[in-house]
């Protein structure tokens, strides 16, 4: 009779928690579907920052692309005119793609059907970072893809370098993140390079700005000059982090404090007059402590990577990343 009671009980407990998690991303979702899921995307990962250091910032960009518009769900992946490859942020600009498709179809040969590309782009983007120096965390997974592009959304919903602190924070805060998320996340930049047109307006005299930004350290400021000439090729690119391009630590942070910041939304998080009372302390706590910057980026990444996932029976597991089945 009590060993009855015991398994009714238990049967009761598995059915509530599959119930209450069937909506939620785990990190052990294809353990039994695709063991060797982490090891294949590792490899692939491995091989294409080998080829190319820069991948490691262009794949970290494409999740974070990813989940801000329709949630992690590769919308950014679908091919066609009206997709988000289109859009203001993501044009001539997000860059991986084909990395992207070599890892998926690693990844489809060890296990055919089974693995989401929004799952591919949020493991690409931990092995990036943890590959470029950075901190790692246990990936939550489960994510399905989604069946349709946002343009439009990426448009609206990606912050641009043209925006104030309290502009791009609304943005963050839209998708259910915060300031300390703005400023660990804006971390990223720690790896990967710009355009010169992403930066240009803060080097020179242009009828409806104030630049040159005063807030450019001189020597710095010079140095961009020189590398974007006014009338100059704007798809010339530098690093975001001048001063240790591709490894992932805090030295952005240290920029900020010394005014060599790239983009202005990155020198704004500590010089901007609305950044006092929301940014600026954070930065500063980061610039002191390294390891305080890699546990609150990997916590954001994990909150980023929850941002509005298709999970159940919603959206498809893509066979091709770049087209619905
Ligand atoms: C806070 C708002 C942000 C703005 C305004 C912003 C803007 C930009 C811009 C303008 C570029 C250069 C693009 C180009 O030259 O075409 C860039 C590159 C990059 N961004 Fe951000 N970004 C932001 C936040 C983030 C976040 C949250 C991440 C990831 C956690 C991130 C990761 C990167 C990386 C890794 C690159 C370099 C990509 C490469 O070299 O291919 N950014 N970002
Ligand atoms: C995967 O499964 C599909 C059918 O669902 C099949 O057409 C395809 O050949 C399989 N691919 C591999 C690599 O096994
Ligand atoms: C596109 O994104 C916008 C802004 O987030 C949203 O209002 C709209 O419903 C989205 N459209 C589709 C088709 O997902
Ligand atoms: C942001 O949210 C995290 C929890 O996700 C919390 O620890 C942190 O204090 C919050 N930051 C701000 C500025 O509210
Ligand atoms: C921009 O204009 C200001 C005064 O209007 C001048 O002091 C400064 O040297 C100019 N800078 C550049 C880079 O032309
Ligand atoms: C940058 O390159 C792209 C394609 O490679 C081209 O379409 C675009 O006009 C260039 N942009 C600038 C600012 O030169
Ligand atoms: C910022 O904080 C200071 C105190 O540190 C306060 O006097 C000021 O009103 C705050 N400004 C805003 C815009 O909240
Ligand atoms: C930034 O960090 C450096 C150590 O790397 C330290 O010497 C400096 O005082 C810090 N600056 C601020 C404002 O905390």
């Amino acid at each position: 009779m009590g060993g009855r009671f015991c398994c009714v009980i238990r049967l009761w407990v598995v059915l509530y928690l599959s119930v209450n998690v069937a909506s939620q991303l785990s990190s052990s979702f294809y353990s039994n579907s695709c063991p060797n899921l982490l090891q294949v995307v590792r490899e692939k990962v491995k091989e294409a920052v080998k080829s190319e250091t820069r991948m490691a910032a262009s794949l970290l960009r494409l999740h974070f692309h990813d989940c801000f518009v329709n949630g992690c769900d590769a919308s950014l992946l679908l091919d066609g005119s009206d997709g988000e490859k289109f859009a203001g942020g993501n044009l001539n600009s997000a860059r991986g793609f084909d990395v992207v498709d070599n890892i998926k179809s690693a990844v489809e040969n060890a296990c055919n059907n089974t693995v989401s590309c929004a799952d591919i782009l949020a493991i690409a983007a931990r092995d990036a970072v943890l590959l470029s120096g950075g901190p790692s965390w246990k990936v939550l997974l489960g994510r399905r893809d989604g069946l349709v592009a946002n343009r439009s959304g990426a448009n609206s919903g990606l912050p641009t370098p043209l925006e104030s602190v309290p502009q791009v924070l609304a943005k963050f805060v839209a998708v259910g993140l915060n300031a300390t998320d703005l400023v660990s996340l804006s971390g990223g930049h720690t790896i990967g390079r710009a355009r010169c047109t992403t930066f240009s307006h803060r080097l020179f005299n242009f009828s409806n700005t104030d630049a040159p930004d005063s807030t450019v350290e001189t020597d710095y400021l010079a140095t961009l000059q020189g590398l974007c000439p006014q009338n100059g090729d704007g798809n010339v690119t530098t690093s975001l982090d001048t001063g240790s391009i591709d490894l992932f630590d805090s030295n952005y942070f240290k920029n900020l404090l010394n005014g060599k910041g790239l983009l202005q939304t990155d020198q704004e998080l500590f010089s901007g007059d609305d950044a006092v009372n929301v940014t600026k302390s954070i930065v500063e706590s980061y610039n002191n402590s390294q390891g305080l910057f890699f546990k609150d980026f990997a916590a954001s990444m994990i909150k980023m990577g929850n941002i509005s996932p298709l999970t159940g029976s919603s959206g498809e597991i893509r066979k091709n990343c770049r087209v619905v089945n």
